[in-house]
């Protein structure tokens, strides 16, 4: 399986992740800790008897958590999705798959992808490049590698600031509004977007609210950054300098997050883009979301063994609890309905500059 330029670069992509540091920091306001949750001393409930659990195309998860879309298409990232997706198995969450492209250029790959023997009951969801419908894949392709790996849903991501700074990244978003609308609706299975890590404006969420989207994942600007990766890949100097230069572009986590809340028009929005804990998770169901998502942390430890991811997601299981613990919520409904405080510098309209806000200083890094 190697030899063509879209298996290589998975493999680096691979390589970058876990062995680098891949991380942007946000600074203050960006971060899920600008959702502050409300202590209850007397919460009235036993910790014994909260239930995490939530729906998902019909599915029950045991927490509202799926694994961040990631991988795919070489016979290492076949070895870590069957991690990925064993874990998520035994924990009882769902997984996003990798771009599955590569699948309609080497239809062989379709292996990689493949993990409905080792998690037959999860929530599953195909991925694919949206700027491909562009660029002559058509909605019946999307069909047909979601049918492949047996996926309950599709997801659509946009990446275009991973795209410009990719050397020959594919760039042609001219009336992508209208293919994407075509294509969610004509595949036929459930379809959400997600952006890859640079987040989604309130105008951008507001063009996808007018599609029928089971759900759109807010894939904030806080965690792992594609322009940053793109930048370090590059063979050429400006190459380099052009991700180090976007490397921290995007919206941030939180505010992308509360732009998809806000202005999705009741799309479920789950949450991502640098959430790393159950307490994260906690604050952005507080604020909103309906679900969450994490990658790199779950790549990292999927490098190791089914067993580190296991021991990730029961963390992350336990935070969550423990935070709803804290704040008095029985399950994610009541969550849900709990105060928060949010740093007003991570509110979309301020950051936005759509409004005058005498709390945002001069100068402020927002
Ligand atoms: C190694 C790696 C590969 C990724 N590949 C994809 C992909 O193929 N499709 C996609 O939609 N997102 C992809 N992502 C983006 C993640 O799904 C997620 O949106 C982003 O990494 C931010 O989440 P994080 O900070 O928890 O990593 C990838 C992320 C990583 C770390």
């Amino acid at each position: 399986m190697q030899g063509d330029g879209i298996t290589e670069r998975k493999a680096e992509h691979l390589r970058v992740a876990i062995e680098e540091d891949v991380e942007v920091p946000v600074g203050a306001g960006g971060t899920f800790d600008a959702i502050r949750l409300v202590y209850q001393a007397l919460p009235e409930l036993d910790l014994e008897a909260i239930d995490p659990s939530v729906t998902l195309f019909g599915k029950r998860l045991a927490f509202p958590l799926m694994i961040g879309s990631m991988t795919g298409g070489t016979a290492e990232a076949g070895v870590i999705n069957r991690r990925l997706a064993e874990a998520a198995a035994r924990c009882g969450v769902g997984m996003f798959l990798g771009s599955q492209r590569v699948m309609l250029e080497r239809p062989d790959t379709v292996a990689t992808f493949a993990i409905r023997d080792v998690a037959p009951e999860i929530p599953l969801v195909a991925n694919i490049g949206a700027v491909q419908l562009n660029l002559g894949v058509t909605p019946a392709d999307v069909r047909s590698v979601a049918d492949r790996v047996g996926a309950d849903a599709v997801v659509f991501h946009l990446n275009a600031a991973q795209e410009a700074v990719q050397a020959g990244g594919d760039t042609r978003f001219a009336g992508l509004g209208e293919r994407l609308a075509e294509a969610v609706a004509t595949v036929g299975l459930p379809c959400g977007v997600k952006e890859v890590g640079a987040g989604f404006s309130i105008d951008a969420v507001r063009r996808l609210a007018r599609l029928p989207l089971a759900f759109i994942e807010s894939a904030g600007k806080g965690g792992t950054s594609w322009t940053l990766i793109e930048g370090r890949r590059a063979t050429s100097a400006d190459g380099r300098q052009l991700g180090a230069l976007f490397a921290d572009w995007g919206i941030p986590s939180v505010t992308s997050l509360l732009a998809c809340v806000e202005h999705g028009g009741g799309v479920p929005i789950i949450a991502s883009g640098g959430l790393r804990t159950g307490l994260d998770a906690a604050r952005a169901i507080a604020a909103g979301a309906s679900l969450t998502a994490m990658a790199l942390p779950l790549l990292r430890a999927a490098a190791r063994s089914v067993d580190a991811v296991v021991a990730e997601l029961e963390a992350f299981r336990r935070a969550l609890v423990t935070a709803m613990f804290l704040v008095g919520a029985r399950d994610v409904e009541a969550l849900r309905r709990t105060r928060v405080r949010i740093d007003r510098r991570a509110r979309p309209e301020v950051y936005e500059g759509r409004v005058d806000d005498p709390h945002v200083l001069e100068g402020d890094p927002r």
